[in-house]
């Protein structure tokens, strides 16, 4: 087996009763596109998923990244789905799906992509993690525990083949930039720049031995689109490899025991917890949320996925969902006690992203229908004071 591309491309075209999930029937009909890609040799194998109300396709092949044919057949289901979420009147529908017609890549084009191409080791265990209601910077804090954090992953000190480190590409998503920065040696430059999560987003992170190379990737697509205009709200996605030098499949989910504040619930405006939702329970109900993350593990081997079916067959695998085990209730509790209670802030700070981070907004509209009324401070209070002494005290007019 040679190298293998897994490419995990994912949109919103639509959900029911607003932004909750999509249509079992759009999944049913993005699964009957890729089944006819795999007919035609454009993937191997794929998984179709989801988390709240956006749409994941999992898909394996020997094409590489950005790959025009493994794209046009993403679009194409995607464009499938929209397609059966108009003719429901659905919400939202092809609201990812910013382009008439396919050119090329799907960068650009509403959909978020997050691909990884590697030399298959004899057992290839992944994670595919998926989030609804947030941004792809999110990730930052949970990968930085996973691969730089050794009170996380004890992997990092007891494993020789993690012992030496990662190494993280970051973007800047102003600058339209990135910088690959060494952990354990540059830990407090990469954090210095990572915290700051309206600016920076982890793109990628690698193994420093060389024959395991890639170890994790995020969709971080619209954070570079339109050059200038920021449009970085985009429910992301991440591909992590597991285990044989790279973090174990529970050290990877560790960092989902605290449920860290993300941006982007409801209206993509507000701070709210992460909370670790199953796949089949991942609608957004609550606040259009709270904000989502579903983890799916499965294998792949000789460029096929395997998960937890009876009998292995192209397009019909069943992943373990992390989640659903109750014993991530405890965290479910946390979260829902703290997504209450931010909540009970309205439209004040700190539950609201701060103006410019709004994902859409109408203040300026209501800032320019008042600019009028706004009146200078000072000479407003010398025409209060004379108002209210008229005649009485100031008597030198
Ligand atoms: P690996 O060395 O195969 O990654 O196994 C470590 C492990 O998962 C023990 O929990
Ligand atoms: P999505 O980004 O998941 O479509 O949600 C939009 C929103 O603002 C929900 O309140
Ligand atoms: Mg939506
Ligand atoms: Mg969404």
């Amino acid at each position: 087996m040679g190298k293998v591309t897994l490419s995990l491309i994912k949109a919103d075209v639509g959900s029911v009763a607003g932004h909750t999930r999509p249509h079992p029937k759009m999944m049913e009909v993005a699964k009957e596109v890729l089944k006819d890609g795999v007919k035609a040799g454009t993937i191997n194998d794929f998984m179709v998923a989801r988390c709240g109300d956006d749409i994941s396709l999992i898909m394996t092949h020997e094409k590489g990244e950005n790959n025009e044919q493994v794209h046009k057949l993403a679009w194409d289901a995607f464009s499938a789905a929209a397609e059966v979420a108009k003719k429901f009147g659905l919400y939202g529908a092809g609201q990812d799906l910013l382009s008439d017609a396919f050119s090329g890549n799907i960068r650009g084009l509403g959909p978020g992509a997050a691909e990884m191409t590697f030399e298959e080791r004899p057992s290839e265990p992944i994670i595919a993690l998926l989030a609804d209601k947030t941004e792809p910077s999110a990730f930052n804090l949970p990968l930085a525990r996973i691969y730089a954090d050794p009170f996380t992953t004890t992997g990092l000190v007891i494993d020789s083949r993690m012992h030496e480190g990662f190494i993280f590409e970051v973007v800047d998503v102003k600058e339209n930039k990135r910088i690959l920065l060494k952990t354990p040696e540059e830990l407090h430059d990469l954090l210095a720049f990572i915290g700051d999560i309206t600016r920076y987003a982890i793109k990628r992170i690698y193994s420093k031995q060389e024959n395991i190379g890639i170890a994790a990737v995020v969709s971080t697509e619209k954070l570079s689109l339109l050059a200038g205009k920021y449009v970085g709200k985009d429910d992301p996605v991440a591909l992590i490899r597991l285990q044989s030098g790279l973090p174990a499949a529970g050290e990877v989910t560790q960092p989902f025991a605290f449920p860290a504040l993300v941006s982007g619930w409801m209206r993509g405006s507000h701070w709210g917890p992460w909370l670790p939702s199953a796949m089949d329970y991942s609608n957004t109900t609550f606040y259009d949320g709270p904000p989502r993350i579903v983890a799916l593990g499965f294998q792949v081997k000789d460029g096929k996925l395997i998960g937890i079916e009876e009998e292995p067959k192209v397009g019909e695998h069943k992943p373990v969902d992390f989640f659903a085990d109750p014993a991530w209730d405890k965290v479910r509790h946390m979260a829902m006690e703290q997504a209450i209670y931010i909540r009970r802030h309205g439209p004040f700070m700190p539950a609201i992203l701060p103006p410019e981070e709004l994902e859409y907004t109408t203040l300026p509209q209501v800032r320019s229908r008042l600019a009028d009324r706004w009146e200078d401070y000072e000479a407003a209070q010398l025409h209060s004071l004379k108002e209210e002494y008229k005649g009485e005290h100031i008597v030198h007019e």
